[in-house]
């Protein structure tokens, strides 16, 4: 007969307290990287002894059954665990969710392709209890560090983004860049709720929005090879990196999700006067018949678009897509009413075309945003 703890007579629930209080979580953010799993949890294992740490892989449904390989290696290590998003995707997003699973007085983040040195987390960690340091980053940027496994191309890139958070955003560290970092549980907490899911960048945004409050120590590591699996690094992490630093240097008052919507909006002319054109010359009898198609065109290719890149971390698919669509048209029509009656009144009290036109089409377009996000785009 089976009985659960609280069925016995005069019996209250006695939490089973393990010997050692933990000290350190290991976040892993995994996409696609199953064939890398058992080999990290060995490494850690190894370079962690004598200390009690946790390790949670944030893994976004991988069709390449990550999540399953983690959740066998925890079945036999309970230091293992997995926290599996459905429907959600992005690195910063995840290396987040995972800080907060966290009950650990420290977190860190390294990825789960073995590119990071795992050996430098004992240090890291010795710099954090010391009390010498509140945020410390593996850095490929200071002596004795490396990033010359990188492709020239990714490189000039990294080198490029590097020099603009340093300059522009006035990021003091030498690589504000890594993915490799570990801080003090509390701090992380104190700014969470102002973090951006979006993108990679989760060490600078970090940085920014705790606004050099942090005491932050580098140590040098050599940035290793990728051996199984491939980067998830493309040109939408790059502009993603844009809209942050768009969104920061704004002091947070254009969502970095806006400049993408409003960029994605602004090609959009670009495609309908394209498909006007071409309606013009080949098919089209009329003129109306012919906006009408680069209309719907337009539309269309606004809506793709932002699925693919502004709300890429909880894209549509099937059939969502197809009611996503509809949704979508529904907003624009009536964001365009809201346009055309806006800019009307305002140019019946202050008759200058240009100023009452662009508060009408400004207003539709964060009318458009805020719908689209709230109802076409949601989170589920
Ligand atoms: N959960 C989740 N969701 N994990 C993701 C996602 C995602 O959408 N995209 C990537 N990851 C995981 C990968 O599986 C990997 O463990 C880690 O995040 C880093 O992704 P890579 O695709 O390997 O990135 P990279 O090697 O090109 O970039 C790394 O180095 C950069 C510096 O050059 C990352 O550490 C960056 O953060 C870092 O800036
Ligand atoms: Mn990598």
């Amino acid at each position: 007969m089976n009985l659960a703890v609280t069925d016995l007579p005069g019996h209250s629930v006695v939490p089973v307290v393990p010997s050692e209080p933990l000290v350190l979580t290991v976040v892993i953010p995994t996409f696609n990287e199953a064939q890398n799993v058992r080999e990290i949890v060995r490494r850690l294992d190894r370079t962690l002894s004598g200390i009690c740490w946790e390790a949670i892989f944030v893994d976004d449904n991988s069709p390449d059954g990550t999540a399953d390989t983690v959740k066998e290696a925890g079945a036999s290590d309970r230091r293992v665990r997995c926290l599996k998003r459905i429907g959600r995707r992005g690195l910063a997003g995840a290396c987040i969710e995972g800080m907060l699973a966290s009950s650990a007085p420290f977190v860190a983040v390294m990825d789960a392709d073995l590119q990071h040195d795992e050996t430098i987390l004992p240090r890291m960690l010795d710099a954090l209890t010391s009390g010498s340091a509140d945020l410390v980053v593996g850095s490929r940027y200071v002596p004795g560090g490396s990033a010359d496994s990188l492709a020239p191309q990714r490189a000039k890139i990294s080198r490029a983004a590097t020099g603009l958070a340093r300059r522009i955003l006035g990021v003091e560290i030498a690589d504000p860049m890594s993915g490799f970092f570990m801080l003090r549980r509390d701090k992380l907490d104190d700014i969470a709720d102002r973090l951006s899911t979006i993108g990679f960048k989760i060490l600078l945004d970090i940085l920014m929005t705790a606004k050099n409050s942090l005491r932050v120590a580098e140590i040098p590591f050599e940035f290793r090879e990728r051996t199984h699996g491939e980067s998830k690094f493309d040109a939408q992490v790059g502009l993603e990196f844009l809209g942050l630093v768009l969104g920061k240097l704004t002091r947070g008052v254009i969502d970095p999700r806006f400049i993408t919507f409003a960029l994605v909006g602004t090609t959009g002319l670009a495609v309908h006067l394209i498909a006007l054109k071409l309606a013009l010359e080949t098919f089209a009898r009329n003129f109306s018949t012919a906006q009408t198609i680069a209309t719907v065109f337009a539309m269309a290719t606004n809506f793709l678009l932002n699925n693919a890149l502004t709300y890429s971390d909880r894209r549509l698919s099937g059939l969502g897509l197809l009611w996503g669509f509809l949704g979508f048209c529904l907003i624009g029509a009536a964001g365009a009413i809201t346009n055309v009656g806006l800019a009307s009144w305002l140019y019946s009290q202050e008759p200058t075309w240009w100023l009452a036109g662009a508060a009408g089409a400004i207003m539709g377009a964060l009318w458009n945003y805020s719908m689209s996000s709230q109802f076409v785009w949601r989170t589920r």
